[in-house]
């Protein structure tokens, strides 16, 4: 008898099998279905800057290549990027780090993902802040930890040590923290973080955080990065962030990590073994990012501002819509669960009015369900101005319709 061939899926390991698809991605490519059907599709589903990266800093890419930056570097990271990754640490976030703690990766998902594979291990609980970021509860279950969701209070977008205390049990040993927010536009003041820090001190915790947003803060909020509270959490945080947002860079896929030495040491030895040193190329494109001009990305900050009070106002005047004003990033994350409740056609989550959007408005945004808070949606403003006018006169429409 010959033993029994394994079906085509059988073949994916189980732990693969249960990875979700990313739901902005699928979104995406349903908006570009549409596109190619003729369709006018306006996408509040946007991840990344519309802008293109800067003249500078495309012109560094192409000296590299020229001068020969061609090959392998350090598996970190060159040492001059390293120092300059440093020095902007110490300069705008006032945190002290040694080159040797600093490991370059592939984008802030890679450096994500070098982070949680070097603190967890299997059996451990992470303290993930609701709404999150789709990708942090998937690394976490492809490690054999445990998510868990720490819900804020109705309303509002950041948590505090009374709902994190709840969540907490004596498995847990990481805090997520992600300031500014994907997808709430949410961000910490000093004294929430130091708030955190606290509970982070007094439970013995680690802390990821990720600042890939810190530029984009809007009014008077100030980005505060954890780490910068002392040393005590300087040593029990992984500090990410990178190029992507800041810089209009995302296809270039440049983040960095900064960590104590020896979990530095541990990422640097986990991406040796993965994908070793970050593209030679980018790498000298982000060090003219990190060592020019700031003046272009302070001025797509001052367009993201201008596009988010358009965008705030707008939604202010749709009937059933509750918005807490974002602070950072670049997106609203309105409270739509009025009108879902008070929805005639079926529609019964913020999945299935997303749905709805796409069939009969043609506007594509996503589930707050996605980021783990039902009856909200994500808009993005990373778009035109004319999009985001066009987009939001048929929302209110397509709403009338429900
Ligand atoms: C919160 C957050 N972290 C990290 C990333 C990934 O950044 P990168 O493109 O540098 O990998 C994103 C991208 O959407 C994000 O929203």
């Amino acid at each position: 008898m010959t033993a029994s061939r394994a079906t085509a899926r059988e073949r994916v390991s189980a732990r693969v099998r249960a990875l979700r698809p990313s739901e902005t991605l699928a979104l995406s490519a349903r908006a570009r279905e549409l596109r190619a059907r003729g369709e006018h599709v306006v996408s509040f589903a946007a991840g990344e800057p519309d802008f293109d990266t800067p003249e500078h800093i495309r012109a560094a890419g192409v000296e590299a290549i020229q001068s020969g930056h061609t090959r392998y570097t350090e598996v970190a990271g060159v040492a001059a990027l390293r120092e300059a990754i440093t020095a902007k640490l110490a300069r705008e976030n006032r945190v002290t780090y040694d080159p040797r703690e600093i490991v370059v990766s592939n984008g802030a998902k890679h450096a994500i993902w070098n982070a949680l594979f070097t603190l967890l291990e299997p059996g451990d609980e992470v303290l993930c802040p609701v709404p999150y970021w789709v990708t942090f509860p998937e690394i976490v279950r492809l490690i054999g930890a445990t998510p868990v969701p720490v819900m804020p209070a109705s309303g509002r977008y950041k948590v505090t040590p009374v709902e994190l205390e709840r969540a907490r049990s004596p498995r847990s040993r990481l805090l997520v923290l992600n300031s500014p927010n994907n997808p709430s536009g949410a961000v910490y003041t000093r004294r929430e973080i130091e708030a955190l820090a606290e509970f982070v001190l007094r439970h013995d915790l680690y802390v990821l955080s990720d600042e890939i947003y810190e530029i984009l803060v809007y009014g008077d909020a100030e980005h505060v990065s954890i780490a910068s509270l002392g040393p005590e959490l300087r040593e029990r945080t992984v500090l990410v962030n990178g190029v992507s947002k800041t810089w209009a860079m995302t296809g270039w896929r440049l983040g960095y990590a900064a960590a104590p030495r020896e979990v530095a040491d541990g990422m640097e030895r986990l991406q040796g073994q993965m994908t070793s040193n970050p593209s030679s190329v980018s790498q000298q494109a982000a060090l003219r990012a990190l060592t020019g001009d700031r003046g272009p990305a302070l001025a797509m900050r001052e367009r993201f501002a201008k596009r988010r009070d358009r965008m705030v106002e707008r939604l202010r005047r749709i009937g059933g819509v509750r918005l807490e004003v974002p602070a950072g990033a670049f997106y609203a994350f309105p409270d739509v669960s009025e009108r879902i409740a008070g929805a005639r056609n079926g529609v019964a989550d913020s999945a299935g009015l997303c749905d709805y959007l796409i069939d009969e408005a043609k506007i594509v945004c996503v589930p707050g369900s996605a980021f783990g808070l039902e009856g909200h949606l994500r808009l993005s403003y990373a778009i035109s101005e004319r999009d985001i006018d066009e987009g939001l006169d048929r929302l209110e429409a397509a709403f009338q319709g429900l």
